[in-house]
């Protein structure tokens, strides 16, 4: 008895190892952390309990039977975060580079159907050299095996991809399809062809980092939502996203205690507005000093930054939060701002997580380069995310809500419950002078200012659309978080469904 005891503990401690101590410290040097250092850091202490830990390659090819190391180059189980259950699979690069092969793919696929039986998360830990080159077809099977359960796992539990090192070719399309990606600075890549390709290809000169590095896709491109400076912050920044999400589709947004007052006034709102109607302003404090506790945790900070996506809590629940920005691009909706937060969105409805959007935003974004580049499928994402969502939706208006970035931003017309609006608003088809100018065209600058004056005492206010009730109600500024608070009590109990569909065929 105590010799096969001795013999299971000797097989865990081979297997701990990976790939052995010298790849290890290669990993180290990297400045990277090891795929079982790494669940220690995401997970609760002690909570890990791994799974197919002797697993092994079944490839006969390349002289690969001689070289089997248990496990197979990824560590797979569940843990918990904050008490509540994930399922976790991290690519260990010391084990063929953390290559994918059938059997890996297999472990991966394993804990990907536990959390969909239980409803719980999915967090990867992606540092791999892609597809198992030994195994050929076999690997590529196993990929698609992985993609098939991304689809089918999408909006039933949620999942968090987290590249720590090489991710490229088809590997990428896994993390693609998951809810949020975070990279690490300087250290993970993702791409669909490397730069020799690309100078093959297209004579292009670029850098690993630079063409798809954490800043070029956190920034540029808009594939990953978050990046960090190292492993220990992009695991720390998973744990807090994972906080504010529910387990599944099936189960409630988690709740936690505040010592926030949800009738907190807050002065100071009421002179956030400039008076100069161009004048911008920072639309995060608006957000922070409606949430609880000032917390708020923004997806995609440094790409489309006109408008803000993020979570936050009212009474401990969470909430996502929508928000056009001065500060960028006067607030206009563009493409970029409009796909960010239309998937934002889609998340929130799909998880039962009620939105609150604020709204200042002058209209789409002219330009020929928008519209050559489909600013009008594009923007349709927006609108039809708002449009199909029926989770509870509270609107406020701080400033500009002009033509149809007015209709697309959560309006009353796309079964917004309560939307409220500031007395700084203004809602109306465009900005008095633009207006001016196409319905008197001709008269003198004198006129024009004359008509331009009288447009704006007309319709640059809160009254119009509120005499029409598609604003419920003109709120102190000060009193928002008081009024998102009670809103979303009374939403609690919320029921609105879309009518039977096999699926919708949003403008992709
Ligand atoms: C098998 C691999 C491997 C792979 C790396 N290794 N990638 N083994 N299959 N895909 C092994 C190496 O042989 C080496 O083994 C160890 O992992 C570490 O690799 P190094 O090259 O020494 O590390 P580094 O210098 O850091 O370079 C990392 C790397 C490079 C950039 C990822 O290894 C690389 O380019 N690998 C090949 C990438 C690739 O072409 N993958 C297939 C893409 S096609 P030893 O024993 O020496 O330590 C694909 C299709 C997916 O993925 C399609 C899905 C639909």
């Amino acid at each position: 008895m105590s010799s096969t005891i001795a013999e299971l503990e000797r097989r865990r401690v081979a297997a701990r190892l990976g790939g052995g101590q010298n790849r290890i410290d290669a990993q180290h040097a990297k400045g990277r952390l090891t795929a079982r250092e790494r669940l220690t850091v995401l997970l609760d202490e002690g909570s890990f309990e791994e799974l197919d830990m002797f697993v092994e390659h079944n490839c006969v090819d390349f002289g690969m039977p001689e070289t089997v190391i248990p496990g197979d180059g990824v560590v797979t189980g569940s843990g918990t975060i904050n008490g509540r259950l994930v399922y976790v699979f991290s690519q260990d690069f010391t084990v063929f580079g953390g290559s994918l092969s059938e059997r890996h793919a297999q472990k991966i696929c394993k804990v990907m159907d536990m959390a969909m039986k239980v409803g719980a998360p999915v967090i990867g830990l992606n540092d791999s050299g892609g597809a198992r080159i030994q195994e050929g077809v076999a690997s590529l099977g196993g990929y698609a095996e992985v993609f098939q359960r991304n689809v089918l796992a999408s909006g039933v539990v949620p999942q968090l991809s987290l590249i720590m090192g090489p991710c490229a070719g088809g590997a990428v399309y896994s993390p693609a399809m998951t809810d949020y990606i975070f990279m690490v600075k300087d250290s993970s890549y993702m791409f669909v062809t490397g730069p020799d390709v690309v100078k093959t290809v297209t004579n292009e000169v670029v850098t690993q980092e630079a063409l798809g590095g954490a800043v070029a896709h956190t920034s540029k491109s808009g594939v990953a939502d978050n990046a960090y400076d190292n492993d220990i912050e992009a695991l720390f920044a998973a744990r807090e996203l994972i906080g504010y999400l529910p387990t599944s589709n099936r189960a409630p947004v988690p709740e936690r205690p505040t010592a926030d007052a949800w009738d907190r006034a807050e002065p100071s709102l009421d002179t956030i507005i400039p008076d100069s109607a161009n004048q911008p302003y920072d639309m995060h404090e608006i957000i922070r000093k409606t949430m609880d506790e000032g917390d708020f945790f923004e997806i995609q900070p440094a790409h489309a930054g006109n408008i803000i996506c993020g979570f936050g809590r009212m009474e401990g629940r969470t909430v996502g939060v929508v928000a056009n920005q001065p500060m960028v691009l006067a607030g206009c909706l563009d493409i970029n701002a409009s796909k960010k937060a239309g998937r934002f969105v889609r998340f929130c409805d799909a998880f039962d997580i009620p939105i609150i959007t604020f709204v200042d935003v002058p209209g789409f974004l002219p330009g020929v380069s928008q519209e050559h580049n489909g600013i009008i499928k594009h923007g349709a994402k927006l609108l039809f995310a708002y449009a199909e969502a029926t989770v509870p939706k509270i609107t406020i208006i701080t400033r500009k809500a002009y033509g149809g970035a007015y209709d697309v931003m959560a309006s009353k017309h796309l079964r917004g419950d309560l939307n409220y609006a500031w007395p700084t608003a203004e809602i109306a088809v465009m900005g008095a002078k633009g207006a001016v100018e196409i319905i008197f065209r001709g008269l003198g600058a004198d006129e024009i200012a004359q008509k331009t004056a009288e447009y704006e005492a007309r319709f640059a206010n809160p009254f119009v659309a509120a005499s029409k009730g598609f604003i419920d109600e003109i709120i102190h500024p000060h009193a928002t978080r008081r009024r998102v608070a009670l809103g979303l009590r009374k939403l609690r109990g919320k029921q609105l469904e879309n009518p039977w569909k096999k699926h919708d065929n949003i403008p992709l």
